[in-house]
C-alpha cells in the first residue's frame, strides 16, 4: 500500500473525518471522563496530528501528541505514574494559561480496521518523531498501551512489559513497534486512565453481569476491573508503559 502521511496542519479537510474512521478501540475506554473532557483540546492543533490516506485517499490511520510542560512547579519534573490521563490535564491546563512546553508526548495513534497488520503503525510512530524533532524537541513520550496486555491481564505491568524476545525486542507487537522506531522503556504508568462507572453503566458498556464482588476480567482490557456490588459501583485502572524516543 502506498501511504501519504502528512500533518493535519497541511491537509484540514481530513478534520472531520479523523473521528470518523473505523478503529478497534474497546466500547469501554469511550467512557473515561479525563478523555471525553479534555482529548478534543488538547489536540484540536493540527500541527500536531499526523494523518495517513492511501492511494484512493482513505483516511487509513491517524496519531496525536501534545506539548506541555513537566518543569512547572508541583509537577515533579518526571513523567507521572498517572500517564495518558495526567498528560491530557497538564496538557489542557498549559493551553488555557499559555505556558510554554518543554516536553511532547504521543497520545494516540489509530490505524483503520479495515488496514490493520499492514505496518502502518510504525509509519505513523515515526511521522510523530519527525514533527516533534521539526518543533524542535529533543525527545518525544508516549504512555503506550500494550496491544497483546489484554491476553493476560492479571500478569503485572511491570513484569509483562520488560519480556523480550530472542532478538532482544519487546514480545509485545505494539512495545517493538516503539523500540523499533527508536524507543527505549522508561518506566510504568500504573494508573494510566481511570474508568469508574455505575454496575449498571459497565453493564451495558460490556454486557457482562458485574455482580460479584472483586476483580473483573475483561476483553481487551489491561487490568482487571474491580467491581463493588456493596456500593452499586466499579473502577478501571490501566496501566500503560512509558517509553521514551531521543529525537
Ligand atoms: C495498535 C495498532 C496501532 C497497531 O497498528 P497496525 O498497523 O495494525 O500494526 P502493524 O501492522 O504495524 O503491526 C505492528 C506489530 O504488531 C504485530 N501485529 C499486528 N496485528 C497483530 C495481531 N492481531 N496480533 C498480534 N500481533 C499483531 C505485527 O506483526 C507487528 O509486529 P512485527 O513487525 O514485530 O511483526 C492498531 O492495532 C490499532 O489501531 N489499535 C487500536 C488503537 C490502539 O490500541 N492504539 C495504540 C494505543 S495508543
Amino acid at each position: 500500500m502506498n501511504v501519504r502521511i502528512t500533518t493535519l496542519a497541511e491537509r484540514p479537510e481530513l478534520a472531520d473525518l479523523v473521528w470518523d474512521m473505523p478503529d478497534s478501540w474497546p466500547e469501554f475506554m469511550d467512557h473515561d471522563p479525563i478523555s471525553w473532557s479534555m482529548f478534543g483540546l488538547v489536540t484540536a492543533d493540527p500541527e500536531y496530528t499526523v494523518v495517513a490516506t492511501d492511494e484512493s485517499g482513505t483516511l487509513v490511520g491517524h496519531g496525536h501528541s501534545v506539548p506541555f510542560s513537566r518543569a512547572l512547579p508541583g509537577r515533579g519534573g518526571d513523567l507521572p505514574d498517572t500517564g495518558w490521563d495526567q498528560v491530557l490535564m497538564w496538557a489542557n491546563s498549559d493551553l488555557r494559561k499559555k505556558v510554554a512546553p518543554d516536553t511532547i508526548s504521543a497520545v494516540e495513534i489509530s490505524v483503520h480496521t479495515g488496514h490493520q497488520g499492514k505496518g502502518l503503525s510504525g509509519l505513523l510512530v515515526t511521522a510523530l518523531r519527525d514533527n516533534a524533532r521539526a518543533k524542535g524537541f529533543g525527545e518525544m513520550f508516549a504512555p503506550v498501551r500494550p496491544s497483546a496486555k489484554h491476553l493476560e491481564p492479571r500478569t503485572p505491568m511491570s513484569e509483562y512489559a520488560y519480556r523480550t524476545r530472542k532478538d532482544g525486542l519487546p514480545a509485545d507487537p505494539w512495545l517493538r513497534v516503539h523500540v523499533r522506531a527508536g524507543g527505549e522503556i522508561v518506566k510504568i504508568a500504573p494508573a494510566s486512565m481511570v474508568i469508574p462507572g455505575s454496575l449498571a453503566q459497565w453493564r451495558e458498556w460490556t454486557g457482562l453481569p458485574f455482580d460479584t464482588d472483586g476483580p473483573v476480567e475483561l476483553p481487551f482490557a489491561l487490568s482487571t476491573v474491580h467491581c463493588d456490588t456493596v456500593q452499586d459501583s466499579a473502577v478501571y485502572v490501566e496501566p500503560n508503559v512509558w517509553v521514551r524516543h531521543a529525537l
